[in-house]
């Protein structure tokens, strides 16, 4: 065992300091099971742990969602990860998440080339209209993020529970098979760091394309947890969704937002 009580000393067949090294990350801590990865990073970095800091556990006995909805984290068929983002500038919080979906996509593509995976604002990824994957952003003290990232990789239908048949998805689903956890761990925090180590205080006109290219609700009729109902536009340059609404451009920035063209549910597993 390192350090911390219950940390692995090897994880996926290596000791676990080789994976800091393999990411280029100052260190990680590995779990067969901790309550949420969120919550463990939260501890690191209010003691102090440095930027990109690592936490992954092999399940979650509390996984959790947005807005309070909890997160299905079953023994080694997905990734549960967390990372700690600093940053001396401050960056608005609608911005986070489309960053680490934006690396997720990225990550994505490179270890499956036939995969389209999209964003789906504010922290979703999907594939062929199914969860694939989320993304929990949690402020951690001052200028500190802890950005929790849940993808699903080896589940079958079979494998999701009841309520989450019917639109969660996976890698191996997709197509995608034999792509482990870590193989996908490596490209989501090369993706990350080079989005994200520092994060930018906007998204630039090349990042607003590479999103615009993956957002999924652009062009839909969409209604938000706020109850504004209209035509989603796009995502702007801090991360607000820009929602069409009689002729008037409104930002959301806040709260999830289901397409009404096809779903009767708030997003999310
Ligand atoms: C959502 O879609 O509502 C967000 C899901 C985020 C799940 C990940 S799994 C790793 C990290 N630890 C958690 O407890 N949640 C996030």
């Amino acid at each position: 065992m390192s350090g911390a009580p219950g940390a692995l000393d090897r994880w996926e067949d290596r000791p676990v300091e080789e994976w800091a090294k393999r990411w280029d990350v100052p260190h990680v801590e590995a779990y067969d099971e901790l309550p949420s990865t969120n919550d463990r990073l939260r501890i690191l970095a209010e003691a102090g742990a440095p930027n990109f800091t690592v936490v992954t556990a092999d399940s979650q006995s509390a996984g959790k969602g947005r807005a309070g909805k909890s997160w299905e984290s079953s023994s080694g068929m997905g990734l549960w990860i967390s990372f700690l983002v600093r940053s001396d500038v401050e960056v608005p919080s609608a911005l986070v998440p489309i960053l680490v979906g934006l690396a997720a996509t990225r990550a994505l593509e490179r270890l499956c080339p036939s995969l389209r995976p999209g964003i789906k604002w504010p922290n979703d990824i999907e594939v062929e209209g199914r969860k694939l994957g989320g993304i929990l952003c949690e402020r951690a003290g001052a200028g500190a993020v802890v950005v929790g990232v849940g993808l699903n990789l080896h589940q079958g239908i079979e494998d999701f529970d009841p309520g989450l048949k019917e639109r969660a998805a996976s890698m191996e689903m997709a197509g995608c098979r034999g792509v482990s956890r870590s193989e996908v761990a490596g490209e989501l925090l090369s993706a990350a760091r080079s989005l994200m180590d520092p994060p930018p205080a906007s998204l630039d006109e090349r990042l607003r394309k590479e999103v615009r290219d993956r957002d999924i609700l652009t062009g839909r009729m969409v209604r938000t947890e706020v109850g504004v109902v209209g035509r989603a536009i796009g995502i702007a340059a801090d991360g607000a969704l820009l929602v069409e609404v009689e002729g008037r451009v409104q930002e959301i920035r806040a709260g999830g937002v289901m397409a009404v063209d096809n779903m009767n549910r708030f997003e999310g597993a």
